[in-house]
């Protein structure tokens, strides 16, 4: 299935792909979509211009990760460190999802993806806050890939977002201190009953983290590459999980160890 989007390279790579374990795809896939900025000034146009080649990949990449059988794919939009760019880039990125959810709810319920937001949506402008209820009522019903915006998100916030929503059980004495553990901390995080991201890709040549899903990210694969995202294609998508599937995740333990 992988091979019509591999039309360009040479045969052994081709092999390479179509060699992808269909029984190890990762579960949930985390995308940091960055270098449109780049992308657009190399090119000699505004930066906007890159943001909304930046949106035409997301279409593109949403749609092969349900074919490809992802279960979660969780895209940065948004930070909170965002709002410090200039008004204009703002506004543009802020119109951007709104088309996406006015033109692409069609496409997405056809493909049976399920739409979620995880982030400070209550800061966002009541109108968008609308579409994004009104997006995630219309595909709740659907069964296939989960597609999670993150928007208005950081990492850090939702650390202590949860921190706090504990802190008041253990003030109205409905949780005790030594029952809080781990599981607690993922309870209250936005990404509640969604498994931890498998791999994250980054694309565009910074090695960071950008405060995406820190609490999330704790054993995931990290996978980077040059190109910027209105580049990136389904093809660096397979290639991606497999470089993924070559790779050995031990989880803090050792090879063939018994788990305690
Ligand atoms: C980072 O690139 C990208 C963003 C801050 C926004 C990402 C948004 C989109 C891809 C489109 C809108 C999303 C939806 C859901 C329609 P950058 O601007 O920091 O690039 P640079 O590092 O090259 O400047």
């Amino acid at each position: 299935m992988w091979k019509k989007w591999f039309s360009k390279k040479d045969n052994q790579e081709q092999t390479s792909y179509n060699n992808i374990d269909s029984a190890r795809i990762p579960k949930h896939v985390a995308i940091i979509m960055d270098g449109n900025g780049r992308w657009a000034q190399k090119r000699g146009f505004p930066r906007t211009l890159g943001h909304r080649a930046g949106a035409e990949t997301l279409r593109e990449v949403v749609k092969a990760s349900a074919e490809i059988g992802i279960q979660v794919l969780t895209a940065y939009a948004f930070s909170t460190e965002n709002w410090r760019r200039p008004d204009e880039e703002v506004s543009l990125l802020m119109s951007l999802l709104a088309d996406y959810l006015d033109n692409e709810i069609a496409e997405l319920e056809q493909n049976n993806v399920q739409i979620r937001f995880i982030g400070k949506i209550d800061e966002l402008a009541p109108t968008l806050q609308k579409k994004i209820e009104k997006a995630q009522a219309q595909t709740a019903h659907n069964t296939g890939l989960i597609l999670n915006l993150a928007v208005n998100y950081g990492g850090r916030t939702e650390i202590l977002r949860a921190v706090k929503i504990i802190s008041e059980q253990v003030l109205n004495k409905e949780l005790e201190l030594q029952d809080i553990n781990e599981s607690t901390i993922e309870e209250n995080l936005y990404t509640v009953n969604l498994p931890a991201p498998d791999l994250l890709i980054r694309p565009s040549g910074d090695f960071r983290i950008s405060n995406f899903l820190l609490w999330q990210m704790a054993y995931t694969e990290f996978w980077f590459t040059e190109i910027n995202w209105p580049d990136f294609k389904p093809e660096h998508l397979v290639q991606a999980i497999y470089e993924f599937q070559q790779r050995e995740r031990r989880f803090g333990g050792i090879k063939n160890t018994k788990k305690r």
